[in-house]
């Protein structure tokens, strides 16, 4: 990988075996519709995996999965918009897997959101010069275009290029899926009109109707069973640049694809689109001295935006993990949105708010879960696809034991209080009142409900425990030898519950009074309600170990130890549940984590924060047992997830800044220096890559809402620096500067109004105009 320019990231060869980590990487979209950067002339096998998607766009469908029947809502890859080759007089048509390659370049310009291939290459005898460049418009929802060029070196002759849409496609990006079925649509109709050509299809099981659309100026075309094909002749010149442009487009839902047949040539659409970009870099403002920091830190912002941005915000779409990029997990949605919504929070609050309310449509799914899993309120699934109900597979393949395992992981209940957690930091961010009486104040409401109803008192000392659950840790499942899954009292997730009935007890207080009226005689909730949940929020139970460290879950300290012969040498390197289940063992039985798990707690909160939410529980812990606890977990987590060095970076930000800061840089890299290059040609990592963000604006800059305003506490290493972020907060910009030691916080001067600021030094307020310096 080359960076030779701030905003620009290339490869210098050609690597057929990194082909599809580079086309997820250098993928294309506008938050509507995501390309994988495959190369025109490619088609899909063991190199290239030319995937389309539409966000939200799931097909559902049984399957027959070890004996029994599942139901699977999947993201759809749609008919291909991209095949574009050429051949020279009757000759073969060109693939670059069979030409001499002479020299060789592919790159994103983030900035302009265009990307290139540039190449010199031989084929079949003749030298020639191929160019592509390719775009997905940032400025009108499903268009895209795609060039290539070709000049001839040395020879001339006909040259015929051939276009098409390929319907025939099916999901096969992910190994890990083939005994589903990979077929997602219905079989296309496939049809031209003059330079234009359409394939219509339908999403399975929703019968969403699809269209993709192309166009090619001059080309005569023709329908070939679910395919179109355009053919165009010309008369190469040596040296004289042939150019061709294909205009696209992806639609769902819409009768006919119009927007093509109105839309602008190809320059005046790629002109559109570099400036549809401009305004969106404006509103980034994250800028570092060191382009090694400034460049992933882009490429994340970029990827971000590329799977939600203004142009989604009409659609009705969560935030997907991996991106709307590839298969992996099928599109869902988990609670990797925690991580990605400080970033769009704190510059594109509109946004943010299209998003949570993905959420909000799916509160009555949400109690419907809760009723009938036998709670009250609203019980969040832990992957959500498009109706809101559980899609968590039952079953996950093992692909080092070639056995179905059972998955548990819908028992990651703590995504209920993700979502209040964002539907809370969303108020505190933008103090938009009017959506958290309209709709926040509702899913916060109900998920406490949820969670107090989930705790059991016990008998025996009053307090009340949460079981049946699992963490962020997906290796523990259950008990060693256990019957039933679940364990009990996991601190990641009573914790978050404890704060979520903490917001629950406040929320009605930040609405106006009728509001909070209606919406309690809405939810029959009553006094004797809210007072159970200020009882509960000060009786959960957590676990700790005898030296005063929070353990994961009761019992975490009496699993075996893991150590470096647990495994057979052969499983060296591979994932640990599936290797120690091939193995006839199981992770549940040893103290090691795939992720951070308890540690996200410190992630999320400020040390203050968790160390008052635990008090509140009666316990004592303080910065020495948070400290320890960091470190205990450290020395037993193999960050087998992509969140999980993320998450530690900011749990360590206040703890063990060196620390932080390395793996801060590691999480940097999450997919451009991937050691995981089948996970990433599956899809990007987005709450990764949205964590990084996160740590960067509210860990490292310190930059926390609060109720009354602003608390500042920078953190921020000195490696980084010098840099600044931009950001809003409550309709008011705002400028963080990093400078070695200090960072210096400037309230515009277009602001209209001052801000309460709490710092390390005190409180005050800042006027528009004015800065404020805080040690780091
Ligand atoms: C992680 C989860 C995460 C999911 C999607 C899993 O590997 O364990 O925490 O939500 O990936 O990114």
């Amino acid at each position: 990988m080359t960076d030779d320019a701030p905003w620009k990231i290339g490869f210098d060869t050609y690597d057929p075996q990194a082909e599809q980590q580079r086309e997820v990487l250098f993928a294309l979209g506008n938050g509507v519709v995501v390309l994988r950067n495959a190369a025109p002339w490619s088609r899909a096998g063991a190199h290239h995996y030319p995937g389309t998607y539409l966000a939200g766009a799931y097909a559902r469908f049984r399957a027959r999965i070890n004996g029994e029947t599942v139901e699977v809502e999947s993201l759809a890859n749609l008919p291909n918009p991209l095949p574009l080759t050429f051949r020279i007089g009757d000759g073969a048509w060109f693939t670059l897997d069979a030409a001499e390659i002479i020299d060789y370049r592919h790159e994103l310009d983030m900035h302009d959101g265009v990307a290139r291939r540039e190449l010199t290459c031989r084929w079949e005898g003749r030298r020639l010069r191929l160019s592509v460049h390719q775009f997905v418009s940032m400025a009108r929802c499903g268009l895209a275009g795609l060039r290539v060029r070709l000049v001839p070196l040395g020879w001339s002759g006909r040259v015929e290029f051939r276009a098409m849409i390929d319907g025939g496609v099916e999901n096969r990006n992910v190994a890990r899926y083939e005994p589903y079925p990979a077929r997602h649509l219905a079989p296309p109709d496939a049809f031209v009109e003059g330079d234009a050509g359409y394939v219509h299809t339908r999403l399975l099981g929703t019968g969403t109707k699809v269209v993709v659309a192309q166009s090619l100026a001059g080309a005569h075309g023709d329908a070939n069973g679910w395919s179109v094909e355009h053919r165009l002749c010309r008369d190469a010149e040596s040296g004289v640049a042939i150019d061709l442009c294909k205009r696209i487009e992806v639609t769902a839902g819409a009768a006919e694809p119009a927007r093509l047949r109105s839309a602008p040539d190809f320059a005046t659409l790629e002109r559109e689109h570099r400036a549809a970009w401009r305004t969106l870099w404006d509103g980034v403002g994250i800028e570092a001295d060191d382009p090694d920091i400034a460049r992933p830190l882009r490429f994340h912002a970029f990827h971000l935006l590329q799977s939600v941005s203004p142009l989604s915000g009409a659609l009705d779409s969560g935030i997907p993990a991996r991106g709307w990029h590839g298969e992996g997990y099928r599109g869902h949605i988990f609670w990797d949105e925690i991580f990605v919504f400080p970033f769009l929070l704190a510059r594109f609050p509109d946004l943010a708010r299209s998003k949570l309310l993905y959420r909000w449509r799916r509160l009555t799914a949400a109690r419907e879960a809760a009723r009938a899993s036998g709670h009250r309120g609203a019980m969040y699934p832990w992957r959500s696809a498009s109706r809101g109900d559980e899609v968590t597979p039952r079953w996950q393949w093992n692909m080092l034991s070639h056995h179905w395992m059972r998955d548990h992981t819908q028992r990651a209940r703590h995504i209920g209080s993700a979502v209040v957690y964002n539907f809370w930091h969303y108020y505190l961010m933008t103090g938009d009142t009017e959506f958290l009486a309209s709709h926040g104040a509702e899913v916060i409401l109900e998920v406490a409900r949820f969670w107090a109803s989930k705790a059991e008192r016990s008998a025996e000392d009053g307090r009340y425990d949460i079981r049946g659950v699992i963490g962020p840790d997906e290796f523990h499942d259950r008990y060693p030898g256990a019957r039933s899954p679940g364990l009990e009292n996991n601190a990641y997730t009573n914790l978050t519950a404890v704060w979520t009935l903490c917001r629950a007890l406040e929320v009605l207080d930040h609405v106006p009074a009728t509001a909070a009226a209606a919406l309690r005689e809405k939810l029959r909730l009553g006094d004797d309600e809210l007072a159970l949940w200020d009882r509960i929020s000060r009786r959960v139970r957590l676990a700790f170990h005898g030296d005063g460290i929070l353990s994961q879950f009761e019992g975490f300290e009496r699993l075996e130890p893991f150590r470096s012969d647990t495994l057979p040498p052969r499983y060296e390197g591979q994932r640990l549940d599936w290797a120690l289940e091939a193995s006839g063992q199981s992770a549940n039985a040893y103290q090691i984590t795939k992720q951070a798990d308890t540690l996200t707690l410190f992630h999320l909160f400020r040390r203050e924060e968790i160390c008052a939410l635990i008090a509140r529980l009666g316990y004592s812990f303080d910065g020495d047992a948070l400290k320890r606890t960091c470190h205990y977990y450290f020395d037993r987590t193999t960050h087998r997830s992509s969140l999980s060095r993320v998450v530690y970076a900011g749990a360590l930000a206040e703890v063990d800044r060196d620390a932080s800061l390395d793996l801060f840089r590691e999480a940097l890299t999450t997919d451009l220096a991937s050691k995981k290059p089948q996970s990433v040609a599956e899809g990007v990592h987005l709450g990764a890559m949205g964590g990084t963000l996160d740590v960067l604006q509210r860990r490292y800059f310190g930059i926390y809402p609060v109720v009354d305003g602003l608390r500042f506490a920078p953190s921020l290493p000195d490696g980084l620096c010098p840099m600044r972020i931009r950001f809003e907060l409550r309709g008011l910009t705002f400028t963080a500067e990093g400078r070695e030691g200090r960072v210096t916080l400037t309230s515009h001067a277009s602001n209209l109004r001052p801000l309460a600021i709490t710092h390390p030094g005190g409180e005050c307020t800042l006027k528009p105009g004015e800065s404020l310096g805080a040690e780091n």
